[in-house]
């Protein structure tokens, strides 16, 4: 179902105690002032998932991981499974993210894989796709997520795509105060909408939830979530301070 979300994307920061305290910081202000219409999630290093369930869950907001391995369980040292993510309370897991895409290896076809085991787990994945700079500068920037989200996404039934988040992250936008104009945003969002039509019919791909990522923050949510098609934000840097999470979540 379509829906605004705001997922804060911790990336690898936070030691235990200044993670439990800006759980609370977002709590507190929750408090005082809980944007309407709008789900919230934060996405910690994964050590903290149970934690962060605890205290989100009390608080009217959510978490998610940032990855998961494809494998059920086993012999995989170092590796989270869907389940165990799921056995915190988390409700949510980004996939794909650029990040793990360059620095880990992470191809489309594992990327499928991880979308239908974290599905299996009652996981929602948020399925993470953008170009690199020189792809864009080439025009090939729609070919290119067109051919992410095919590979990633298109085995899917129907009836199990019904539960995935797309996030549109450009590379050369992610951590770099460069952010795509609300046009880009919304120019890719639309184009996402229609590859994902194309498979699962236009009713199907108008429920789709789609999210922008990258440098997006306090400043220029509002014009970014402003576009028919940008559903809510993937959120980087911004989320680590409460106060500018809280109000790009009430930036609709
Ligand atoms: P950023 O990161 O907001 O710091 O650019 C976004 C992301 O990587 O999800």
């Amino acid at each position: 179902m379509r829906k605004k979300i705001v997922a804060g994307n911790w990336k690898m920061n936070k030691n235990f105690e200044e993670a439990e305290d800006l759980l609370f910081d977002i709590a507190d202000i929750l408090k005082e002032n809980r944007p309407e219409d709008v789900e919230i999630l934060v996405c910690p290093p994964a050590i903290y998932l149970e934690l962060a369930a605890d205290i989100a869950h009390e608080n009217g907001f959510d978490c998610g991981a940032q990855n998961m391995s494809e494998h059920e369980s086993g012999a995989y040292t170092g590796e989270i499974s869907a389940a165990m993510v799921a056995s915190t309370g988390a409700k949510y897991v980004i996939i794909g993210h650029s990040e793990r895409r360059t620095y880990f290896g992470e191809k489309d076809s594992l990327l499928a894989l991880k979308v239908t085991q974290a599905l299996k787990h009652n996981l929602t994945p948020i399925y993470c796709c953008g170009e690199v700079l020189a792809e864009r500068e080439a025009e090939k920037h729609f070919e290119v997520v067109g051919e992410q989200v095919k590979n990633a996404l298109f085995h899917l039934t129907a009836e199990e795509f019904e539960k995935v988040v797309v996030a549109y992250e450009p590379v050369w936008a992610i951590g770099t105060g460069r952010t795509a104009s609300p046009a880009q945003a919304q120019e890719m969002h639309a184009f996402i909408r229609k590859v994902l039509s194309d498979k699962f019919g236009v009713a199907q791909a108008d429920q789709t939830t789609i999210l922008y990522g990258g440098s997006c923050n306090a400043a220029n949510a509002r014009e970014l979530f402003a576009n028919p098609d940008v559903d809510g934000g993937l959120i980087g840097g911004a989320s680590l301070k409460a106060e500018d999470f809280v109000k790009i979540a009430g930036s609709f």
